[in-house]
């Protein structure tokens, strides 16, 4: 499975240490940026991360700012994402149970790196269950 994950200046340190985790598990990351803390835009960076699932460039994405929450809106204005902010291991396990959330996302300034990891793999080890939650994500994408 082939992961991107971006963050802007607030998520950089989360971010290199997610790449580095994805890795030692095995995963293929796709890395983009940025690259160091110089201060840049969270909304560009959520760009190039939907662009990139959305054309096929990777099979999840995960995201990360200070709090998670500016690039998580930027994220979930593009039709066919479905970004959740992890704020629990509960809420882990949900993103995928019942939103079958393709970006993951997370607080550079708010969460540890062991909560991060955990919630990482919590997703990553838990299955969609479909069904209703199908109808109801289908609905996510309808006209408005
Ligand atoms: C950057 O200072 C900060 O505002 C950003 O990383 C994020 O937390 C926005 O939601």
């Amino acid at each position: 499975m082939k992961i991107a994950v971006a963050s802007d200046h607030a998520g950089f340190e989360m971010k290199e240490f997610i790449c580095r985790f994805l890795q030692n598990e095995g995963y293929q990351v796709l890395n983009l940026g940025t690259d160091d803390c110089s201060s840049v835009d969270y909304p560009t960076f959520a760009d190039k991360e939907a662009k990139a699932l959305l054309n096929g460039q990777a099979d999840l994405g995960i995201l990360v700012c200070g709090t998670g929450i500016g690039i998580s809106i930027r994220a979930n204005r593009y039709k066919g994402i479905r970004a959740a902010l992890l704020y629990s291991d509960e809420v882990a396990e949900m993103a995928k149970k019942h939103n079958n959330a393709n970006i993951l996302v997370f607080g550079g300034r708010t969460m540890s790196q062991d909560d991060v990891a955990k919630r990482i793999r919590l997703f990553l080890t838990t299955e969609f269950e479909g069904g209703r939650h199908q109808k109801r994500i289908d609905l996510l994408d309808a006209a408005l």
